[in-house]
């Protein structure tokens, strides 16, 4: 028999025990042994639930406990919850997390600890949800040289703009909405600023590259400020509005970001609604691939964590070696401001109507789409052909003393 900790008995701590305990036939034919959950640490009491009497509060009793061999951490947060996994592992205990805070922010150092301590070190629930995506990377994927991949990595903002636009909700009313159905942070600004799917981007950067940029220093834009006449003139020039993280190795480093993208409706990314994630990989011998599934939820990410434990759990006498990556090198991350793509561009102006569109031909880089001039609310909107942020900024502030100003600047994919 293999025994399981649990850390953190909310939204996903509950789900991975309720999964193991309600699939323990299927999972002992599956390991050879049965697995089951021994403890569950939380503060809270759980006495209504059918593993209440499972809960401990003090972590000691794992870390000293040997019949421990697994430790499942889904308590949230930085602290405690790295402290408790650089504990576990150093106790030779196998961890698997879904915490993408702690992934990317003390990933290097885990992975680290995890091979020397002859253990794993596993996180397959921390980017997308349910959907296998690290695993295949680290092994189906493994002799390719990955050059991209795009992907929709937050079920909370994904959930609200399909609500906003295809549902007529308010922003609120939508992120109220994906409260209730336990996919956002406890803090939404994590989600809807694009934080929490800027630490995702960079853990597929460290399985693709072997090195892992710190977040803080990756360029991150959630999807607060979209209006909707951004949206509308998205759906005109034939393309989905979400929020995309990517990376792209160029330039011997690479191009990272977390933005909202006009994604036109012939990439597959364009119709990945409500909670579902994406992310199209590009590998060099592989080509394209996309991962596709539920990104958020209890039962769907309780779903990535089994998985994880029930590896271990068969290979417990030489787990799985944990992935290896490093930190990210100094000139590693390249300025997002000279990455070449299309962008769009929304102006406004008080005394220019038809005669705005031929100025704006004249300085900016190749019109490939542009909105009809609307008088009533004087904008104009156009799809530029692929340049950079660093050469359109001198155009853009040129353009504002001629009376147009820039109100909207999207990349498109
Ligand atoms: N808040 C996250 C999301 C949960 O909405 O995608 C899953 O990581």
């Amino acid at each position: 028999m293999i025994s399981v900790a649990i850390l953190g008995f909310g939204v996903v701590g509950s789900g991975s025990a309720e999964l193991i305990e309600s699939h323990k036939e299927k999972i002992k034919k599956y390991v050879g042994q049965e697995v089951r959950v021994k403890y569950i640490l939380d503060l809270r009491e759980f006495p209504n639930h059918p593993l209440g009497d499972r809960v401990v509060h003090d972590y000691n009793i794992i870390l000293s406990d040997p019949e421990i061999k697994i430790v499942a951490e889904m308590m949230g947060g930085a602290h405690p919850a790295y402290d408790f996994s650089l504990a576990a592992l150093k106790a030779k205990k196998n961890v698997v997390t879904s915490n993408k805070e702690v992934v990317a922010t003390f990933g290097t150092e885990l992975v680290k600890t995890a091979r020397e301590n002859g253990v794993a070190y596993m996180f397959e629930a921390s980017v997308g949800g349910g959907i296998p995506l690290l695993t295949p990377l680290s092994n189906s994927l493994a002799a390719n040289n990955i050059t991209s991949i795009a992907g929709i990595l937050n079920g909370t903002t994904n959930y609200i703009l399909t609500r906003m636009l295809g549902g007529g909700k308010t922003f609120d009313a939508a992120l109220s909405e994906a409260q209730e159905k336990g996919y956002a942070e406890k803090n939404p600004d994590a989600d809807v600023l694009g934080i929490d799917a800027c630490r995702k981007i960079c853990i597929l950067c460290a399985l693709s590259c072997g090195v892992l940029p710190n977040p803080k220093e990756v360029y991150c834009d959630g999807i607060t400020k979209i209006s909707l006449t951004d949206v509308h003139d998205a759906e005109k020039y034939g393309a989905s509005v979400k929020l995309i993280g990517k990376f792209s190795v160029a330039d011997g480093g690479v191009y990272i970001s977390v933005r909202p993208r006009f994604v036109p409706y012939s990439s597959p990314l364009a119709r990945v609604d409500d909670v579902f994630n994406a992310a199209l990989v590009n590998g060099d011998y592989v080509g394209d691939t996309m991962f596709f599934g539920r990104g958020a939820g209890k039962e769907a990410t309780a779903s990535a964590v089994v998985g994880d434990v029930l590896d271990i759990a068969r290979h417990i006498d030489a787990p799985t070696p944990a992935y290896a990556f490093e930190d990210a090198k100094c000139g590693f991350i390249k300025d997002h401001k000279d990455e070449k793509q299309k962008f769009y561009l929304r102006f406004e102006t008080d005394h220019f109507t038809d005669p705005s569109v031929s100025i704006l031909e004249e300085y900016l880089p190749k019109i490939e789409w542009s909105s009809k001039v609307k008088s009533v609310h004087k904008t104009v909107s156009v799809v530029v052909s692929e340049t950079t942020e660093n050469e359109l900024a001198p155009i853009i502030a040129k353009l504002e003393t001629m009376g147009l100003a820039l109100q909207s600047m999207i990349a498109v994919l």
